[in-house]
């Protein structure tokens, strides 16, 4: 079809023209609500590079996730900033470690908003790494059975999901057994598949005090330059008993979100991370761009590349708009 026969601008020349070819909409239902959890009452300090973010105390954090729940937002993903760090990680698999309780008064006052669980050790190591540290080296193999424990801890503690985020190779598979041993076998397993070793978690680190105390995080998290990798870290972690594929961060990955909704049937999710999320805040607080626009614009992107569903710090403020 060429000019003058077709012309493209016929269906863009009204609002209920151009809603009608419309391809992509959002919705609530596709967001997932991250939310940190700290210890103490009353709590909610504003997390500095992230703008309308807080360290919630478990109150408030209900308080919020009541909110959430309230716009239509099917779920939540809990962020743990344990008051003890020590070498093993121990309050990430604490039977009263800051998420187990946080994952037990939200199920308790919200038994219908889903509550996912971040799995990993670094807010709870004092090393800051993901996983088992040996000397300078963060052992694969040894850090597998402490990951499993802390998914097993958080399904105990009533959590509807689990989000291993620590990119230690076979971990989906180690805490698919352990749940599944343990009577969990409904629990699913939203696997962080393709994670980036990335620069936009900068303002996420800051506020779970989880930066690296040595190192970097490269030996695990994967290589911003790779893409074929993330088709197989994907299709290893199907292998394994994941549920749900996640790609992470977004925004700079939008080409891999959409070659593994080609090449996996599961849902996939993508993280849009605080970067993200703080780059925008920040521009917009310049007064350089519309900052709710751009939002939008945002979201939708990640949708239109083919995410199923999108844990964002925007949630609230998107579900807010969406619903008029
Ligand atoms: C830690 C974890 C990170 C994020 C989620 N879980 C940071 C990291 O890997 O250093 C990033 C989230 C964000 O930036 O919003 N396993
Ligand atoms: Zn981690």
């Amino acid at each position: 079809m060429l000019f003058p026969e077709y012309r493209p601008r016929r269906m863009r020349q009204s609002d209920a023209f151009r809603k009608m070819v419309r391809e992509t909409a959002l919705s609530v239902n596709d967001f997932i609500l991250p939310l940190f959890a700290v210890d103490g009452k009353g709590v909610k300090d504003p997390i500095d590079a992230m703008p309308g973010q807080y360290h919630l105390s478990i109150d408030n954090l209900v308080k919020v996730a009541g909110q959430a729940f309230d716009l239509g937002v099917p779920a939540i993903i809990l962020f743990g900033v344990p008051s003890k760090k020590d070498p093993l990680g121990t309050q990430a698999y604490a039977k009263d470690g800051i998420v187990q309780r946080a994952t037990r008064a939200v199920k308790n006052k919200l038994p219908e908003l889903a509550v996912i669980t971040d799995v990993c050790l670094c807010q709870y190591t004092d090393h800051g790494h993901c996983g088992f540290v040996d000397g300078h080296t963060v052992d694969n193999d040894a850090s597998l059975d402490l990951l499993a424990k802390t998914a097993l801890s958080h399904a105990r503690a009533g959590a509807d999901m689990v989000a291993p985020s620590d990119m230690m190779d076979g971990r989906v598979a180690e805490i698919r057994n352990l749940l599944d041993e343990n009577d969990y076998s409904q629990i699913p397993i939203m696997s962080y598949a393709a994670k980036y070793c990335s620069s936009y978690y900068g303002p996420f680190r800051q506020a779970a005090h989880s930066t690296p105390q040595f190192g970097d995080r490269r030996t695990y998290q994967m290589d911003p330059a790779n893409a074929r990798e993330a088709i197989r870290e994907a299709t290893m972690d199907v292998e394994e008993g994941a549920d749900i594929i996640m790609v992470k961060p977004a925004l700079a990955y939008l080409d891999i979100i959409c070659r593994i909704r080609d090449e996996v049937d599961l849902p996939v999710a993508a993280y849009n991370v605080s970067g993200e999320y703080s780059m925008i805040k920040a521009a917009e607080k310049m007064g350089w761009l519309d900052g709710q626009k751009v939002m939008m614009e945002t979201l939708t992107a990640i949708k239109r590349a083919g995410a199923d569903m999108i844990l964002t710090y925007f949630a609230m403020d998107a579900a807010a708009l969406i619903n008029g």
